[in-house]
């Protein structure tokens, strides 16, 4: 493992106050996205979505990396120029979901497992050859009634330590996401509760299967209501919650956490990550976004399938990105968007 590298690149995408745009969704979820905006799934129309937010001017002021899924780091633009290098023509570095995908978790319903360690050491092989830093996998934990359970947290730990150690050896960054749903009406405790348990099982697993936690980044949820919930945790307290969660539960050797929106519109996704570095950085880890649906849902509204559109799609993007990366600062303002 050259974790000298690994750690320089860590810390390459959380620097000057720039986050990640997640664009890995699988075809499926793309094609969910896609139904709202009245866009057919079909192979020409991703690539064009996926190359309309790659060209977007100036996004590497904010923008470190890109977390792509297989389809399309092996495609090229229209103009035959690889999606790949278009990216790195801004500065901005390539990364590659790797996992599966959640799948059913056996005997115990309503849970899930993420799938994909099998033959993953040759795929991160790959992937280098393609030009990807660092890597993704999602787990998902589930809360309800009774749930989420300990074995849903443990095995989903433990992939994600096999995961993390995998990318490592094959030189990728592992961003390791252990997401906790909004979905439901817990109030902001139960999240709490089972953010503070999952992250400490997860720790536990990376220690376990000797990550180097110096070359990894966190995905991480913030604390937050419940989206069903009928009291509503305004941002401070948000903030305040998160910050002391993730001091008691994440070491000082991690270099960032790159927090996901998780179905919160894009303005809650900024004013959250803004109240979380105005009132609480600087903290041993940097405070940053790994935004899929909260920096892209205007630019997919903007720009529905049609090529007339591309220019309004990529300002808006570009808009979110600069709110997230003020939010990094702590000076974001809503007038200054
Ligand atoms: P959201 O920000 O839409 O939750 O997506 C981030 C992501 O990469 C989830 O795995």
């Amino acid at each position: 493992m050259n974790l000298e590298q690994l750690t320089k690149t860590a810390n390459e995408m959380v620097t000057d106050h720039k986050g990640l745009l997640a664009a890995d969704e699988s075809t499926g979820t793309i094609g969910k996205r896609f139904d709202n905006i009245g866009v057919e799934n079909v192979e020409n129309n991703r690539r064009d979505y996926r190359e309309l937010l790659f060209r977007a001017e100036r996004l590497g002021e904010f923008i470190s990396g890109t977390i792509l899924y297989d389809e399309t780091i092996r495609q090229s633009a229209g103009d035959g120029t690889s999606l790949v290098a278009l990216m790195k023509g801004q500065g901005i570095i390539p990364g590659i979901k790797v996992d599966g995908g959640a799948k059913d978790l056996p005997g115990s319903p309503g849970e899930k497992v993420t799938e994909g360690l099998d033959g993953l050491p040759g795929r991160v092989e790959e992937y280098v050859g393609l030009g990807a830093r660092f890597a993704k996998w999602r787990a998902v934990i589930t809360i309800g009634e009774k749930i989420p359970s300990a074995q849903c947290i443990h095995v989903n730990a433990h992939a994600l330590g096999r995961y993390a150690k995998i990318c490592q050896e094959g030189g990728l960054v592992p961003i390791v996401e252990p997401e906790v749903l909004m979905d439901g009406d817990h109030d902001i405790d139960v999240c709490d509760e089972v953010t503070n348990e999952t992250l400490n099982t997860v720790f536990a697993e990376l220690y376990a299967q000797d990550v180097a936690l110096e070359g990894m980044i966190l995905k991480p949820n913030m604390i937050i209501s419940g989206l069903g919930c009928p009291k509503q945790a305004g941002p401070d307290e948000v903030a305040e919650r998160t910050v002391e969660t993730m001091r008691r539960c994440v070491p000082a050797a991690v270099p960032g956490l790159m927090f996901l929106s998780g179905g919160q519109t894009e303005a809650d996704a900024t004013v959250h990550l803004n109240a979380i570095n105005a009132k609480f950085a600087p903290q041993p880890w940097k405070l940053s976004y790994s935004y899929g649906r909260a920096l892209q849902q205007s630019a997919l509204q903007a720009w529905k399938g049609d090529a007339g559109n591309i220019a309004n799609a990529q300002a808006a993007l570009f808009e979110r990105a600069r709110a997230n990366s003020q939010a990094c600062a702590g000076v974001y303002t809503a007038e200054a968007v």
